[in-house]
């Protein structure tokens, strides 16, 4: 694990940081990717002190795909590389509905985004195999509910992405992980008061974590959504549809 490094794509988010300090832990090697580089660079910062890490900051932003080659560039010149893909954006349904020009940045950020880096850093990760590509869904991607439905489809076209993903890397020797999460806590669910009984996003990073060590495909976390979203999905359209979900 020492010789592994980690790409943060969206290392800012709560997500990316609590993974951040797990690799770090573990002797792993930091490339935090964001749009706040000012930021980034304390981040950068604390992990060099707290555990000795090398961590290295890069400017990355989803939605501008003309930066991503440099990513790329990168990433081509690290040995054992490994990305973690961790960003975002969830604004809530009703302020969508009330600007629905809005709904274009929310597909654009976390499909469309995730779609170009994807296929930029495609080319680098068929030259390394032993790779590791970990990318967060939601449970929301699993059945679109009406609190929630165009952050939901933007997830759900990630995964169908991801899944493709695996098969394109699978004989290259490079494991795509999706990670459906369930809610957990950090700035996207701060304004949630709907929500019982989330995750922290410790919890959530170290299931990260082990997924990819394992080199799983797909995983719930925490695994508990798994069976939650087995129920959901097997709820009749007819009925589904009167569900104040
Ligand atoms: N929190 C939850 O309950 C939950 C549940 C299921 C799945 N997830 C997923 O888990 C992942 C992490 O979520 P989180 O709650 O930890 O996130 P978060 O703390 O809300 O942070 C969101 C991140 O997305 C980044 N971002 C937004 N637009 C971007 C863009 N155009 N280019 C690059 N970065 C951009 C933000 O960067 P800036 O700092 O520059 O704004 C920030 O780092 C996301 O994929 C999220 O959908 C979260």
């Amino acid at each position: 694990m020492a010789g592994q490094t980690w790409l943060v794509l969206g290392a800012s988010s709560a997500l990316g940081r609590a993974f951040a300090r797990r690799a770090a832990r573990e002797g792993a090697q930091l490339l935090l990717a964001g749009r706040d580089t000012a930021d980034l660079a304390d981040m950068a910062a604390d992990l060099r002190t707290r555990f000795n890490a090398e961590a290295e900051v890069l400017a990355f932003d989803a939605v501008s795909p003309a930066g991503h080659d440099a990513l790329a560039l990168r990433l081509g010149a690290v040995r054992e590389p490994n990305i973690l893909l961790a960003f975002a954006v969830m604004p809530l349904q009703a302020a969508l509905e009330r600007r629905p020009e809005q709904a274009a940045a929310v597909i654009g950020t976390n499909l469309a985004g995730a779609a170009s880096v994807m296929l930029r850093l495609l080319p680098v990760l068929e030259e390394k195999p032993g790779a590791r590509v970990v990318v967060i869904g939601s449970v929301a991607g699993d059945r679109g509910r009406p609190r929630n439905y165009v952050y939901g489809a933007s997830k759900a076209g990630l995964h169908a992405l991801v899944s493709g993903y695996r098969g394109r890397l699978h004989r290259a020797g490079v494991s795509v992980t999706l990670v459906k999460a369930g809610p957990f806590d950090s700035g996207m669910t701060f304004a949630r008061t709907d929500l019982r009984g989330i995750a922290t996003t410790e919890a959530v990073a170290d299931s990260c974590w082990r997924a990819a060590q394992r080199r799983r495909n797909v995983i719930y976390s925490p695994t508990r959504w798994r069976w939650i979203m087995a129920a959901v999905r097997a709820i009749p359209e007819p009925l589904f549809k009167r569900l104040d979900l």
